[in-house]
């Protein structure tokens, strides 16, 4: 990690009071919560008034599991609750003081939403990405702040997984790098440090493992539940490679390996044709009700 400077770190902790968050899905849900358990107040934007709404929700009844566990007080969880904002306006980034973006994975939206709120952000605020495997240096390169992207790739289930991967583009400064690595250490997180390449570290390893999943399921060389009970048992993987797909969403899933393959043009990465079929049908997973599963 090489040299820290305190006095810049001090300064940083006490810049970032207020935290925005582009996208009220799943993944930005999820940090909008974690954020706020934290103490900072959170602007939370999504393009419609009903993802907001349904975002809230989300967060309101995972709270509401802690209190009914005795983990939580009700203040605490009401306190937790009004530190968050909701929006459809993207304008109202100019209040923040550090901004994640966790939009869908499709490298036009990114792209435009980069260059919109390089306009909006007050200078100096760093724009961070929950990209799971689009380069950060293509994202910087939309904005006149590149020194002020980078990568804070958060997991699914955000709450509960301990991770957050940071990456560093090449013009990512040390103290966008530090700024960013403090604040997932106060979300209680644990951050690891990847270099940018297609998919980082995380997505590197998992996806193309559960494309083969995928694939031994084309192949019929199991059934799903086969397939997951393997991982599950035989590897110690808490959920099979099927059952999570549908957790993250097919069409995310195939959006990191058409990146992968298009980023190291290598045919390892080529994404299964049934994990295609199953995205053109509109099978996502559990968001959709059906992917290799059903869910009511
Ligand atoms: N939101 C909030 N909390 C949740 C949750 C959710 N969606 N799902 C589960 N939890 C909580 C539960 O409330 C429970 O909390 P307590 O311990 O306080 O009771 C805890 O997590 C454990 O849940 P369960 O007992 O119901 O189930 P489990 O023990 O099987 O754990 C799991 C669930 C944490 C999801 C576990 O199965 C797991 O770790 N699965 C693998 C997840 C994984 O690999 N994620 C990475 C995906 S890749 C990614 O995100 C990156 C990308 O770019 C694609």
């Amino acid at each position: 990690m090489g040299f820290v400077n305190i006095a810049a770190k001090k300064e940083n902790d006490m810049d970032v009071k207020t935290f925005g968050v582009i996208g009220a899905g799943q993944m930005g849900n999820g940090i909008v919560q974690v954020a706020a358990m934290s103490g900072l107040n959170v602007i939370m934007n999504d393009i419609a008034p009903q993802f907001v709404e349904k975002g809230i929700q989300t967060i309101t009844k995972n709270l509401d599991r802690n209190v009914e566990k005795g983990k939580m007080a009700k203040e605490e969880r009401d306190a937790i609750v009004s530190r968050i904002k909701g929006t459809v306006e993207l304008k109202d980034m100019a209040s923040a003081d550090f901004v994640v973006e966790a939009a869908t994975e499709r490298q036009d939206l990114k792209f435009q939403i980069f260059k919109n709120l390089d306009g909006i952000c007050k200078p100096g605020v760093i724009l961070a990405t929950n990209t799971s495997s689009i380069p950060i240096g293509r994202i910087a390169s939309q904005t006149k702040r590149p020194d002020k992207v980078i990568g804070m790739h958060f997991m699914n289930p955000v709450p509960v997984m301990k991770l957050v991967e940071v990456i560093r583009g090449l013009a990512t400064s040390e103290e966008t790098f530090k700024t960013t690595w403090d604040l997932s250490v106060k979300f209680g997180k644990t951050p690891a440090l990847a270099n940018d390449y297609p998919g980082f570290i995380a997505n590197r390893i998992l996806m193309p493992m559960i494309n083969e999943a995928i694939y031994c399921l084309y192949h019929s060389v199991g059934t799903r539940e086969d397939i997951d009970t393997v991982m599950r048992l035989g590897a110690n993987h808490p959920m099979g490679p099927l059952t999570l797909a549908d957790l993250i969403g097919l069409d995310t899933c195939l959006a990191i390996m058409e990146t992968l393959h298009d980023g190291f043009k290598d045919s390892k990465y080529r994404p299964c044709p049934l994990l295609r079929k199953y995205v053109e049908a509109g099978w996502l997973g559990k968001k959709t009700g059906r992917g290799f599963y059903e869910y009511s």
